[in-house]
């Protein structure tokens, strides 16, 4: 494992419970690093700088230091105007990790190493993996075909493969995974951690809206589109939010940060949605997955082949 070996004894899965804008607040974080699962929320879910810092002393003390690492989100976009202040209060709550997505991490990287905090980029194609690394990041977050929120269009084979030939690092793997059976093949394809987000919108924790949430439970993976046209990424989103919001659509490419961090309500998900059947506690849902995995295992030892 190319993981921090500070974390082994904190993690009971190779799980993070992903960053969702509109989803991931303190009791999804909290819940899941009790859990021993990394548990991560992108920085604009707090609508201030002020409310993030509540949020971080907050989270800080409801966990113990056995609890998994949290991992707050940054977008690192140039029009995002938050930047500054959100970077300086995470260096200040000295955070051990931080995911940055949607632009270039290098600005952010050499302050927050100073602080002894790792970089965990993500990234959807292979130029942009190796500039992450020669920008300095620890690990990379890989986002591959059917990802909930902003996605990728990699097979996730493929793609773990061709950055492992490139990185022995820590790797993440984003996208389609819902159950222990596919955290476990992440893992065995080389990955060091996998990435769960659409698994916990449907949860009491999230800060998703209940129409949200039953819209996913509904939903199976028929139901998730791509579009470009809704925050100017390729995004994954429930085809029934976005025919009822034909009219908010943008020109593909016409990233908007504020978009973004306007806590605008947008019903995404990814094809993981399949694996998900009802409004279930976050622990029961880690708990589901840690059962699922341990099984999976123990079945895959016993008929793998000689
Ligand atoms: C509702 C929703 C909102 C998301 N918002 C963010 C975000 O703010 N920042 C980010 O880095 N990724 C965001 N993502 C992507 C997730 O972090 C992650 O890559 C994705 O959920 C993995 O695929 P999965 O949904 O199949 O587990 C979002 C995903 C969803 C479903």
């Amino acid at each position: 494992m190319a993981l921090p070996a500070d974390w082994a004894d904190r993690l009971t899965l190779p799980l993070i419970a992903a960053p969702m804008t509109g989803v991931s607040g303190p009791e999804l974080v909290a819940t899941a690093c009790r859990g021993g699962v990394i548990g991560s929320f992108p920085t604009h879910n707090a609508a201030t700088p002020e409310l993030l810092d509540e949020w971080l002393t907050r989270i800080a003390a409801d966990l113990t230091p056995e609890a998994a690492p949290i991992a707050p989100n940054l977008v690192v976009h140039r029009t995002n105007a938050r930047l500054t202040a959100d970077l300086d209060l995470l260096i200040a709550h000295r955070i051990e990790l931080v995911i940055t997505s949607v632009g270039s991490p290098a600005p952010v990287i050499e302050p927050l190493h100073r602080a002894g905090c790792r970089v965990f980029a993500d990234v959807a194609t292979l130029r942009h993996a190796e500039r992450a690394l020669a920008a300095g990041v620890d690990g990379l977050i890989l986002l591959t075909a059917g990802a909930g929120g902003q996605t990728g269009s990699a097979n996730p084979f493929a793609f773990v493969r061709a950055v492992r030939e490139r990185f022995s690092g820590p790797l993440v793997l984003a996208g389609g995974i819902s159950d222990g059976h596919a955290l476990l093949a992440a893992q065995a394809l080389g990955a060091d951690l996998a990435y769960m987000g659409t698994g916990f919108i449907a949860t009491p924790e999230s800060l998703a809206r209940e129409d949200y949430q039953a819209a996913v439970v509904a939903a199976t993976l028929d139901d998730v589109r791509e579009t470009a046209h809704i925050g100017g990424l390729p995004a994954n989103l429930l085809t029934e939010w976005l025919d009822a919001h034909a009219a908010q659509q943008v020109s593909a490419g016409d990233f908007q940060t504020e978009r973004l961090l306007g806590g605008q309500t947008v019903w995404s998900a990814g094809h993981s949605v399949s694996g998900v059947h009802g409004v279930i506690p976050a622990a029961e849902v880690i708990a589901r997955v840690r059962r699922e995995y341990h099984r999976a295992r123990a079945a895959l030892l016993e008929t793998a082949c000689k």
